[in-house]
Order: C-alpha cells, then structure tokens, then sequence
C-alpha cells in the first residue's frame, strides 16, 4: 500500500522520471526545485518502494491553493493513488487554511476530469491554446471549508 509523504529533494529523479511519460509539457529540475524552496507545504508523494507518484501544489497568500501537477507511474495506476494523493493535499491545504483551489485540466483529460469530479471540482473556466500543442484547458475549481483547530 502506498503512502503518502512531503516531497524531499532525493526524490527528484524519479518525480522527473513519472512527469516525463505523464506529460507532453517538459518540466525542468530547476522548476521542482523552485518550487519546493517557495512553498513544500503541500509538494507530495505516493511512495511503494520507490515514489510512484507525485502532487505537486503551491499555496498563494494563505488563500488560494494551486495544484500544478498530479502524476501516477503507470504501472500504479487505477490502485486509488491519484485519489490518495488528492486526499492528502487537500488536508495539507485546509491545515494552512487554504480556502479555494484550483487547476488547469486539458478538456480532453476525462480521467483527471472524472477524478477531480469526484472530489468536488467544478468547472469555472476555459482558456484557449492553453498547452503547447494548442489545447484548451478547463479551469476547475473547488472551495474548502474554513476549520478552526481547538488546543
Ligand atoms: C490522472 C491520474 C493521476 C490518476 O491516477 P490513478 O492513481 O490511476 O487514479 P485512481 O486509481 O486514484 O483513480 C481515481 C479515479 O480516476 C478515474 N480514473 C482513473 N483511471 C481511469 C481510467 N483509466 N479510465 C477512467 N477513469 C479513470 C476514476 O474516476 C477513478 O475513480 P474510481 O477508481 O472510483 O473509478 C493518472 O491517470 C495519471 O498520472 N495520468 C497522467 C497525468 C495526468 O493526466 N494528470 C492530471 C493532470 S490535470
């Protein structure tokens, strides 16, 4: 079973490695790292082994969450890890009191679309030419409850 985790700085190469067969777009080690130094909140991993997969999301102003991207290796997939995944940032962001999140999905993306669906994501947008080959996106969105933590 897998668990999840903060990312750490050895896992870089196989986030990489599960990116580049995840994804056309091309994301470089500097970009991860940046990310990480600015916000490793909510920049998780799905670990059975090895890491074999990754949500990677940023925080804005302890308001608004971002999540930039969710990947599962292929040979793990459809074993409720991207559900495990989505989980767990959720909870890292409603323990730093993010209260809306958002993403860009390709419209042709019906299984991340079918995936946020179940966790509440609605669609509020579309932006032309959004992915390097010209495909839009769909902007979705989802608004988390505010919780209060009592001593
Ligand atoms: C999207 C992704 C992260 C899902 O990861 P996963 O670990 O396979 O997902 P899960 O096993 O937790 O499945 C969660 C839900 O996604 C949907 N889903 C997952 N795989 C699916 C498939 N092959 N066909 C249809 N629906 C699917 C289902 O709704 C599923 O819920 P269910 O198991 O109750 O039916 C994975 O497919 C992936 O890495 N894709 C490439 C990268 C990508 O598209 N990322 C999203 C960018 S917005």
């Amino acid at each position: 079973m897998a668990i999840v985790r903060r990312f750490k700085v050895e896992d870089l190469g196989r986030v990489m490695d599960i990116c580049e067969v995840s994804f056309e777009e091309r994301y470089t080690a500097e970009f991860f790292l940046s990310c990480f130094e600015a916000n490793f909140d909510h920049f998780l991993v799905a670990e059975e082994g090895d890491v074999v997969g990754v949500v990677l999301g940023i925080g804005y102003f302890n308001s608004l969450g971002r999540i930039l991207i969710l990947a599962v290796d292929r040979g793990f997939r459809r074993r409720g890890i991207g559900k495990a995944l989505i989980e767990a940032v959720l909870k890292s962001y409603m323990a730093s009191g993010i209260s809306e999140i958002r993403l860009e999905a390709r419209v042709s993306n019906r299984i991340a679309l079918a995936l946020y669906g179940k966790f509440g994501f609605k669609i509020a947008g579309r932006t032309r030419n959004y992915y390097i080959d010209g495909e839009d996106a769909l902007l979705l969105s989802k608004s988390l409850p505010s919780v209060s933590v009592l001593d």
